[in-house]
């Protein structure tokens, strides 16, 4: 059975999608400051959940000896949702900063790579919790 952090982690996590599903949404419909302050949203959340469950649990595993898939796969989420989460402040900071919305188009592959790096990270993390809570073996 999940600890019931883990669980709310889960659930954050489809919370999270949710969010960014509606940040693509206004992007696709040229809203791009509504676009832009969901993904900021987006990004907290997600830092919040790293800070308080995800980051503790990485840093139990012992990844000296990669000798499970479990702990394949708990890496490559670990490296892959950290680099999103970087990317994805980087761009909400690289706004606040700026300010202006054609310095965000510019960074519109960053944006592309991001969101990839991002829903492949969360792929992971969905198989890593049901491996780690006996849903699958893995
Ligand atoms: C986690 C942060 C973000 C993610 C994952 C993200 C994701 C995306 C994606 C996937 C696209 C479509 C790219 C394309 O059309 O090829 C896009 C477009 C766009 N985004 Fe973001 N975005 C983020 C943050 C921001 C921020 C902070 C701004 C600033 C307001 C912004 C402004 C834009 C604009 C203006 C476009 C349209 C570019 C164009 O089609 O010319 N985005 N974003």
């Amino acid at each position: 059975m999940a600890l019931w952090i883990a669980d709310v982690n889960f659930v954050l996590q489809f919370v999270i999608l949710g969010v960014l599903s509606v940040g693509l949404f206004y992007k696709q419909r040229g809203k791009f400051v509504f676009h832009g302050s969901t993904m900021l949203i987006a990004v907290v959340l997600n830092a919040v959940s790293f800070f308080l469950v995800m980051w503790p649990s990485f840093v139990a595993f012992d990844f000296t000896v990669l000798d499970s898939p479990l702990k394949v796969v708990s890496l490559t989420h670990g490296i892959l949702g950290g680099i999103a989460e970087i990317l994805g402040l980087f761009l909400v900071v690289a706004w606040g900063v700026q300010k202006k919305m054609q310095s965000c188009i510019r960074r519109k592959i960053v944006m592309r790579i991001t969101i990839l790096l991002w829903l492949i990270a969360l792929v992971l993390g969905i198989l890593l919790y049901a491996g780690l809570y006996g849903i699958i073996t893995i």
